[in-house]
């Protein structure tokens, strides 16, 4: 036999038992190809190796080489039928689908599990606080009108804060004439007068919610921010009630060893009216206001400043949030960077 014609011959049955391999369905066809092709007895492998000894003599080198090229290609080809096979009977994707062999021993792969955002978290623990000394969650709308963002809460007209400058008012306000202009609230004091519209005394509500103003974005500014509003009205309420209520609330969230203190202020909602300024590591640093709500919002309600008293506080929620985590710039709070925000 010439070499040539070794070399065709080999080369066809090459490609005969790739595709006989390939298009074994299972195991019982692919056990029958291995053995019509490369049986130990009677395989075509074998029998081409008979024609080695038929090629001249000057060509068995190259011959033999081809032959062990040969059979290096069927044995592989038969190898990657039988892992293909093993893989399409233990999952339906793998080699058969195109993928890696599906190999059970590997370790699963975790999924990445997000968290709630900090300021989310930091409101679901103030509720909780709240929730324990015996104060439900009010909600109210992000945009008001004026009586229940100003005049309710006993803002006159000419107040600073009514200042169309200091607030977000929506254009299509001038022409709902029966509201007057809209805006986006800019306290969550708004929730106070809501609340107490729709229900008679007692109250002892929280809310929590966003609040706008259109303030430059800097370490402690930010045109969209969170307060937590408070309000508590019943007989003989005083502000000692208000500083004990604070005083635990401070020492639930720091923990311990947290003070907190009044500083006379002014607010037109609550006569008299306190900054409060919670100590952390020797500083004091502000986190709201607070007070006695003002009789002229009782009666703005139809309550009876003789009968009932009450306080109300406002305290930032980004505030408390990172006085408690040390961040020292609230605007990492709405970057969404996944590196700040997965450290809490
Ligand atoms: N609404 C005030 C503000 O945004 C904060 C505040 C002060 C709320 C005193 C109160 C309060 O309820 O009594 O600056």
């Amino acid at each position: 036999m010439s070499l040539d014609a070794f070399i065709a011959e080999l080369d066809s049955l090459s490609a005969a038992a790739q595709k006989a391999f390939d298009s074994a369905a299972d195991s019982a066809a692919l056990e029958a190809a291995r053995v019509e092709f490369v049986g130990a007895k009677s395989g075509k492998l074998k029998d081409a190796q008979k024609g080695l000894g038929t090629v001249g003599k000057d060509d068995k080198p190259a011959a033999g080489k081809k032959f062990n090229e040969i059979k290096t290609a069927i044995e592989a080809a038969l190898a990657a039928a039988q892992i293909r096979l093993a893989a399409g009977s233990a999952t339906a994707g793998g080699a058969a689908a195109g993928g890696p062999p599906f190999d059970p021993s590997q370790p699963g792969v975790r999924p990445r599990l997000g968290h709630l955002h900090p300021l989310t978290q930091t409101i679901e623990e103030l509720k909780d606080i709240m929730g324990r000394l015996g104060f439900t969650v009010a909600h109210g709308p992000e945009i008001e009108d004026e009586r229940h963002n100003f005049e309710a809460l006993n803002i006159p007209k000419a107040h600073p804060a009514r200042d169309p400058l200091e607030n977000f008012y929506l254009a299509v306000a001038e022409k709902s004439a029966a509201s007057g202009p809209l805006l986006l609230r800019s306290q969550t004091s708004t929730v106070q007068i809501r609340v107490m519209e729709s229900q008679p005394p007692p109250v002892r509500i929280i809310s929590l919610g966003r609040v706008y103003r259109p303030d430059a974005a800097d370490a402690t500014h930010y045109p969209m921010f969170h307060q937590i509003e408070g309000l508590l009205i019943d007989r003989h309420v005083t502000m000692a009630d208000l500083k004990s209520t604070l005083r635990m609330f401070a020492r639930s969230y720091f923990g311990g060893d947290v003070h907190i203190r009044f500083r006379p202020s002014f607010f037109p909602f609550t006569e008299p009216s306190v900054e409060v300024d919670m100590q952390w590591n020797d500083r004091w640093i502000e986190m709201g206001g607070a007070g006695m709500v003002d009789p002229n919002v009782l009666r703005a309600v139809g309550y009876e400043p003789e009968e009932v008293t009450g306080f109300a506080f406002g305290l930032g929620v980004e505030r408390v949030c990172a006085r408690r985590h040390q961040v020292t710039d609230i605007r990492e709070f709405y970057k969404n960077d996944v590196r700040f925000l997965e450290q809490f």
